[in-house]
């Protein structure tokens, strides 16, 4: 299996620096400072004798121990993720799953317990217990059962219900509400369509009409903004891509066009992704931006051997700048540790090093972590698993 174990050299990095042409801005001041906290975590690894730069190792079991922490106990700061309670459980759940942690029973039987106390009779998961049904949190209760993969969790989904609940959300152009009289954004497509094709709940009819509403949210730049007329951004982008292929429409929207802004939204100096442009690079974009890249290289006529973004780059980011040092990962040097950016950080980990079927480790092979599939982020295997669960039974209720 291919591994690299130095990257680019500190000389070669200063080279690619910003220039602000001595044309001071907000965002230029911000890039420079940020340039400055990756360039001090870089010279860390930089090595002068021989002019080389050495990798972290992925400090897997800091991770873990962070992400299991949050299964058993929280503290007060997380009110304010009262709302996103299932979204933690697949947070940590695929984190742990990518790292190949093994889920303890208990701790597989408590979230199983919880996630169901979040459906509600309508169809459809809140954020947690008493809260109204929406699609984010749907998507984030579904995927983590699946991960969770026991036919007691498969089972917690009520998918007649849940049918019910994406058809009350559908409008007519082929959107989709994010709850009952809730705003419309390319969220809620993605969220209906994945969580539908995963449970074998999808039909044409339901999904009449959601390409073209798709295809309207791409922008002038070439990504996809949240709703028509919005700015291009990375989540959105994702969001649009993943969509319309699991439509099989992909080839609606202006390939070219999404896939020049896409590997241009990968900053030169930092190696990891920012959202939109002018914007600074955020761990979690490692997700977002890479998976459309990865999506795109999946059906393209003729991919190419190597990958569309530069991949080694991106996991230098990610191991020297993007880990907590008490486990856990993080946007940029010098933010938080916290789930969403654990998650996301460790799923672009996985795209980076995955491209179907190359491998591409950088530092040594410790550092693999499994491979995620770029639509649903799920890992591949137990995507695949639930897929088969839920077509063998059928989809008339
Ligand atoms: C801007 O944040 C962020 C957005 C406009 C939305 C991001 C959307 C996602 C991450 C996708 C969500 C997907 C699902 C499936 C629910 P910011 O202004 O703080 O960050 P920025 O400066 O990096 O743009
Ligand atoms: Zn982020």
């Amino acid at each position: 299996m291919p591994h690299i174990f130095s990257c680019r050299n500190l000389e070669f990095l200063k080279s690619l620096r910003f220039k602000d042409e001595d044309i001071q801005t907000l965002t230029s001041v911000e890039q420079k400072g940020v340039e400055e906290e990756v360039f001090i975590k870089y010279s860390l690894f930089h090595n002068p004798t021989n002019n080389s730069s050495s990798i972290p190792d992925l400090i897997r079991h800091k991770h873990a121990f962070f992400l299991n922490n949050t299964l058993r106990r929280v503290s007060r700061g997380y009110e304010a993720l009262d709302a996103s309670r299932t979204w933690i459980c697949y947070w940590v759940l695929h984190s742990l799953s990518l790292l190949d942690i093994k889920i303890s029973d208990k701790v597989k039987t408590a979230c199983i317990k919880f996630l169901a106390k979040c459906q509600n009779s309508e169809g459809g998961f809140g954020g947690g217990p008493g809260q109204i049904s929406h699609l984010a949190p749907t998507y984030a209760a579904v995927n983590a059962l699946i991960i969770i993969g026991t036919k007691e969790a498969y089972d917690v989904i009520n998918r007649e219900k849940l049918l019910d609940f994406l058809w009350s959300l559908k409008q007519e152009n082929g959107s989709f509400c994010m709850h009952v009289d809730g705003e419309i954004d390319i969220r809620g497509v993605y969220c209906a369509l994945s969580v539908a094709e995963l449970t074998n709940t999808s039909s044409n009819e339901l999904f009449d009409k959601t390409a073209e509403w798709i295809i309207s949210c791409q922008t002038y730049e070439g990504g996809f903004g949240g709703c028509p007329d919005m700015e291009a951004h990375g989540g959105y982008a994702f969001c649009g891509l993943a969509a319309l292929t699991i439509l099989k429409k992909q080839h609606l929207c202006d390939i070219p066009a999404l896939l020049r802004w896409l590997v241009h939204r990968q900053m030169r100096f930092e190696g990891g992704f920012q959202g939109r442009t002018n914007k600074l690079v955020d761990g979690c974009y490692s997700f977002w931006q890479g998976a459309a890249l990865a999506i795109i290289n999946m059906f393209i006529d003729k991919p190419p051997k190597n990958y569309l973004f530069d991949n080694k780059a991106l996991q230098e980011y990610i191991l020297i700048c993007a880990q907590h040092a008490n486990g856990g990962l993080i946007d940029k040097p010098g933010k938080h540790r916290d789930e969403y950016h654990s998650c996301y950080v460790l799923s672009g980990l996985s795209i980076a090093q995955h491209l179907i079927p190359n491998v591409e480790i950088l530092g040594t092979l410790k550092n693999e972590v499994k491979i995620t599939h770029p639509v649903h982020n799920i890992r591949l295997d137990l995507c695949n698993k639930a897929i088969m669960y839920y077509s063998a039974k059928g989809s008339q209720f």
